[in-house]
């Protein structure tokens, strides 16, 4: 069956949300930052340090195209992965789309003292957030469903989505 692909800003539980999802699913569940760090060995931070956004973007965009060829599997994707126009392309051909969403404040709280996160780990965390939003507005728009993640706990927001899945023909 089609792979289920959590896409959304950072900070929106996408791996936390992917991970309890593929529990009760049954299926494999792959991270993207997890995967690209155990590909290579370095953290998120290390790559971009040491190599660059590009790099990191390259090492995205290398795993998408291994990950788009097969099936049954929850994917969270990181904050940064659809804004490749490829990447979405490849997703959506053997995915459903899940966006996941939260409000400004929200994800202030969750990312606050998180020092995971080289685009926003230096500087105005509000600022930040904020900027990065207004430069991805609309980005996350290339979805098949939406959840907001600040109003439902992590089971609450599995819920919804096993709901929406269920209403699916290609997903029965
Ligand atoms: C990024 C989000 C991060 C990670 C990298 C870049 C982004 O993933 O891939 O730091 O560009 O939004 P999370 O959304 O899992 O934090």
């Amino acid at each position: 069956m089609k792979n289920i692909v959590l896409i959304g800003f950072m900070g929106t539980g996408k791996t936390s949300i992917g991970r309890r999802l593929a529990q009760r699913l049954g299926r494999a569940f792959i991270d993207t930052d997890a995967e690209i760090e155990a590909v290579t060995g370095k953290t998120i931070s290390q790559l971009f340090a040491r190599f660059g956004m590009i790099r990191f973007r390259s090492e995205e965009e290398l795993l998408v195209k291994k990950l788009a060829g097969r099936e049954d599997l929850v994917i969270s994707t990181g904050g940064g992965t659809v804004l490749n126009p490829e990447n979405v392309r490849l997703l959506k051909e053997n995915g459903v789309l899940i966006t996941l969403t939260a409000s400004p404040e929200v994800l202030y709280s969750r990312l606050a003292n998180k020092k995971t996160r080289p685009l926003i780990s230096r500087g105005d965390l509000k600022q930040k957030i904020e900027d990065l939003l207004e430069e991805r507005k609309g980005v996350y728009d290339v979805t098949d469903y939406f959840v907001d993640t600040g109003v439902f706990s992590i089971d609450g927001v599995v819920e919804q989505i096993l709901l929406y899945l269920s209403g699916r023909e290609d997903m029965k």
